[in-house]
């Protein structure tokens, strides 16, 4: 099953007409917000939030309250009271960043519901959830640290969660905006049973192995995905399988298995002697990677395949990161451009996976990731008295 926009067909006998529900009062929600990092996914987030707000009152009945922004040297409290920045003159009354002075002022006396949106990449925060679930504040990142990191750091947040009413999800963490921890968590929700989850992870190598056909050398290729913002700064972060090899545990984690980065089986890109070597001196030597990336194409050709960079993980938890020669009428063989795409082999979709496909990255699909994460917490909120 494929989970795809399909456009609605034109109805031939009347105009289309905007539909509008019937007219109810939603109960009133309120959620105070504390935004960790606005950078480009944080950046969008706050953008997205501005523009929802008026629709998800009318509508849902849900005030969302923007207590605070904090970045990593600076932060910004009650950016939204006007009073205070009436106060201000108008002016934005910036602070040095205190992480827990932040929560705290997020989570003021009279908020009942607050959620704290990570967007930063720090290790600082991540190690903080534990705390700030414990006080109940509910937490949403598409910060992988956190999932894929210490075991016991992880076992700490579910314990938190358990423990109270916060809740904390990081649907974002894997393929940006694409439902793929909600589609797992919902087959497992309902019975379903795991036999593995098979993807490609990272939209940088998906769109490396598609061009990758022999007619240039593959250090041509990383040259222009370094170009089209396709790769991280330094391309080794995407060749290394690291990254893919965290969403794996991610995955692995959400179904239950006590997975940590150490169990994950990856097949580098990066052949050694250019894994320590200081960036520039790296670049200069990208060619080192054409020889073995041509074998590994005539290998997939002379079998009469195609090569793909795939992520698996299997319901015993065992875990791999790789090339992987796949028949040419394969579905991971036909995605476009960056697209990630996830299969998922269960008991009820057995013989014919259960994928989900699209861009797997974007600092505005990532941000949208993260407010369904925001909204899916902000429905099960009791209404204010
Ligand atoms: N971009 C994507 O397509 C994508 C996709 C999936 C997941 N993600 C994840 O989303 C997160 C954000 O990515 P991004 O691309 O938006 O990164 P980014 O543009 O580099 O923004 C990171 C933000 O975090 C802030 N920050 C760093 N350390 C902090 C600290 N100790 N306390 C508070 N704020 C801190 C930075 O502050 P300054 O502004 O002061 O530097 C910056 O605003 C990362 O975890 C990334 O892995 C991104």
């Amino acid at each position: 099953m494929n989970i795809v926009a399909a456009p609605i067909a034109e109805s031939p006998f009347a105009p289309a007409v905007a539909w509008m529900p019937p007219a109810r009062t939603p109960r009133r929600r309120e959620l105070t917000i504390g935004v960790i990092g606005p950078g480009r996914v944080g950046g969008a987030l706050l953008e997205q939030l501005r523009a929802a707000q008026p629709r998800l009152e009318r509508a849902m009945g849900l005030v969302l309250r923007l207590r605070g922004i904090v970045a990593s040297r600076q932060m910004w409290l009650d950016s939204d009271d006007p009073e205070l920045n009436a106060r201000q003159d108008g002016a934005q009354t910036w602070r040095p960043n205190d992480l827990d002075g932040f929560a705290a002022h997020v989570r003021c006396d009279n908020a009942r519901h607050a959620l704290l949106v990570d967007c930063s990449a720090s290790e600082e925060v991540a190690s903080r959830y534990p705390g700030w679930l414990a006080a109940g504040i509910h937490v949403v990142t598409p910060n992988k640290l956190a999932g894929s990191g210490p075991l016991a750091r992880w076992q700490a947040i579910h314990a938190a969660c358990g423990g109270g009413n916060a809740r904390f999800r990081q649907e974002a963490t894997v393929c940006a905006g694409l439902p793929v921890l909600q589609t797992l968590r919902d087959l497992l929700d309902t019975g379903d049973e795991l036999i593995d989850i098979e993807g490609m992870f990272s939209g940088t190598l998906a769109w490396l192995c598609n061009r990758h056909d022999g007619r240039q050398p593959f250090s041509a290729l990383l040259r222009e995905a370094l170009a089209l913002g396709y790769t991280e700064p330094d391309p080794r972060a995407d060749l290394s399988g690291t990254d893919v090899a965290r969403k794996l545990v991610i995955l692995a984690r959400e179904a239950g298995l006590a997975l940590s980065l150490e169990d994950v089986l990856v097949e580098s890109l990066v052949p050694p002697t250019l894994s320590e070597l200081p960036l520039e001196a790296c670049m200069e030597r990208l060619h080192e990677l054409d020889a073995p990336l041509a074998a590994k194409l005539a290998e997939a050709r002379a079998g009469g395949g195609v090569l793909r960079h795939v992520g698996r993980l299997d319901r015993d938890g065992r875990t791999s990161v790789r090339l992987k020669v796949l028949p040419p009428g394969h579905a991971f063989a036909h995605t476009r451009l960056t697209d990630n795409v996830v299969q998922f082999h269960t008991a009820r979709y057995r013989d014919n996976p259960l994928q989900v496909q699209g861009p797997g990255a974007g600092p505005a699909v990532t941000a949208a990731g993260v407010f369904a994460d925001l909204l899916r917490i902000a429905e099960a909120l009791e209404a204010r008295p």
